[in-house]
């Protein structure tokens, strides 16, 4: 952050898959409300990687709660889907959050960070995550949890709840 404050006039957009959200999202989206003005936290509408358990509604409804219970104010919920780069000019977004758990992120993430830099403009700020939440993934998560681990520790409250009302609707 600078002296004059510009970060605290920033408005960042967190985004992701969020299939579901974890601790670890929940941890950088508090630390981002902490430093910019708004936080856009940005549900991808189609995930590149595989089709997604929860809905888009079930994961911005998760979010939307998790950020209540946190008394996050400054915290918005949105979607997008097609390019983020287009996404973060169409919302006049000053900087994109990243959470960066493991060294194998950073590789990934570098180079998302340049292309959306070379077609946005928009630069990405990696935040390191909290050693505490560093192991956990929302794969994880669900394999765990659908393998009848707990998962308390791993993912809010409003989560827990969706992702015991799934597993008992798939029975
Ligand atoms: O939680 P994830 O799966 O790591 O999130 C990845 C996400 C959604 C941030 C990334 O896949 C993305 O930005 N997708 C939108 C499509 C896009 O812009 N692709 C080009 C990135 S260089």
């Amino acid at each position: 952050m600078t002296n004059n404050g510009t970060a605290r006039h920033a408005i960042a957009i967190y985004p992701g898959s969020f299939d579901p959200l974890t601790m670890g999202h929940m941890d950088v989206i508090g630390r981002a409300a902490a430093i910019f003005e708004r936080v856009l936290v940005a549900v991808v509408v189609n995930p590149q990687k595989r089709e997604p358990l929860f809905t888009l509604e079930e994961r911005k409804t998760m979010i939307g709660a998790s950020v209540h219970d946190a008394e996050l104010a400054n915290v918005d919920v949105t979607d997008f889907r097609g390019l983020l780069a287009d996404f973060v000019r169409a919302q006049s977004v000053d900087v994109i959050v990243k959470g960066l758990r493991v060294v194998s992120d950073f590789e990934n993430e570098m180079s998302t960070a340049l292309m959306n830099r070379s077609l946005s403009g928009v630069d990405t700020v990696f935040m390191p995550s909290d050693p505490r939440y560093s192991f956990i993934s929302s794969s994880m998560v669900k394999e765990v949890f659908f393998l009848g681990g707990t998962i308390d520790e791993y993912v809010p409250l409003a989560v827990l709840r969706t992702m015991r009302d799934k597993r008992d609707g798939l029975r």
